[in-house]
């Protein structure tokens, strides 16, 4: 959507993974405390999302949405103007049906009154799920959302929760910011997998303004740590809001590690904003590659099955100009090497291996900028 916002993929937290309806004023509180003493927000993470269930369960008298005063007594302007304090922004939820997935009062046929309250509030972000939606229309529903937003004049990301249902992706770019491209995740690693390949294939829907959402982050929620590994990098490979659903406060180092490794948020972040693409797959062996606005390419080897493989590819295949030799940077370990054109690691089982890789002396840096301060609580 072409409102100015969101010309990088956002990122930030979300309390839907971890929590589900155990929301707070306390956990975004104490979630945005954490984003900035970890170092987290420096490297970029922007927005504390509330997700479902911060509503109480009716309208006000005079139609208005009312927040729980038992979970938020501060209500969404307190929590929003705690949030704006630690220079971080806020986001929330609702729905494009009669009620939100939980049962509580959904926006359909209230937008505009809605999006007042959210701005008045001082939100920033909108996740506008699917649920309830009588039937309607998407571009009845979505849009009207879209316009009332426009009209409260404050910039709101619009983030469309809508499952990838009607090929959001080829309206998506006109309605929304990001828009989901499949249904919930869970801390697995098929679901994980089965939502990569699903949004592998739409990276030509995507480009600053406009995303494809494989839904929210699970690194920190069960998988292993080279499963988690995978997660991020194949997220930011494919320009994927970074949005972590995991309880930040009770991370680990290692965790955090994942989260905070700024050279891979660098690939999700890149300005020229293009998603990464399959350059092959075959018998469970991925290679992709993103261009990247310097000239590097990301390229990230990525092994499906479970147990340990080499992956191969070339300079060529992934982009790369001709040029006697290339530089790459090993975006998780820090190691830098060159080759002359081929391009090749072996890849533990469920694993993946990230590279930046320039032509020739290159520009890119084997620097990374560990978090100051991560420790586990
Ligand atoms: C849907 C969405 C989830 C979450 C829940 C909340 O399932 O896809 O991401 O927001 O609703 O009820």
């Amino acid at each position: 959507l072409d409102n100015g916002l969101a010309r990088t993929p956002p990122m930030g937290f979300n309390d839907w993974n971890a929590f589900g309806c155990d929301v707070s004023e306390q956990l975004i509180e104490q979630t945005a405390d954490y984003l900035v003493s970890s170092g987290l927000k420096d490297a970029g993470y922007a927005y504390v999302n509330i997700d479902d269930c911060w509503m109480a369960s009716q309208r006000d008298s005079g139609g208005n949405l009312v927040p729980d005063r038992t979970k938020f007594p501060d209500g969404i302007s307190g929590t929003a103007a705690y949030v704006h304090g630690k220079g971080l922004k806020l986001g929330i939820y609702e729905s494009a049906g009669t009620a939100t997935c939980a049962g509580y009062p959904g926006s359909l046929n209230h937008e505009q009154q809605d999006a007042n309250s959210f701005a008045s509030w001082g939100v920033d972000y909108l996740k506008y799920d699917n649920c309830n939606n009588q039937g309607v229309p998407w571009q009845q529903r979505y849009n009207a959302m879209r316009d009332a937003l426009h009209s409260t004049g404050r910039p709101i990301v619009f983030s469309m929760c809508e499952w990838g249902e009607d090929s959001v992706w080829t309206w998506g770019a006109a309605t929304g910011n990001l828009w989901r491209t499949t249904g919930d995740i869970n801390a697995s690693f098929g679901s994980m997998l089965s939502i990569y390949h699903s949004n592998v294939q739409l990276a030509r829907y995507a480009g600053p303004g406009a995303w494809n959402d494989p839904d929210m982050l699970e690194v920190g929620n069960g998988m292993s740590f080279t499963e988690d590994r995978s997660e991020f990098s194949l997220w930011s490979e494919m320009a994927a809001p970074l949005i972590a659903g995991t309880d930040l406060r009770k991370a680990t180092p290692a965790t955090l590690s994942l989260y905070g490794n700024r050279s891979v948020i660098a690939v999700d972040q890149d300005p020229l904003g293009k998603q990464g693409t399959q350059v092959s797959s075959s018998g469970g062996l991925d290679v992709l590659t993103k261009p990247l606005s310097n000239g590097d390419v990301s390229v990230v080897l990525f092994n499906e099955n479970s147990s340990a493989a080499t992956i191969s590819t070339t300079a060529a295949a992934v982009g790369l100009p001709a040029a006697s030799s290339y530089k790459l940077t090993n975006l998780w370990s820090n190691v830098v090497s060159s080759t002359s054109g081929g391009i090749s690691a072996s890849v533990p089982g469920h694993g993946s291996v990230m590279y930046r890789i320039s032509a020739g002396s290159g520009s890119s840096t084997g620097t990374t900028h560990p978090l100051v301060g991560a420790s586990s609580h």
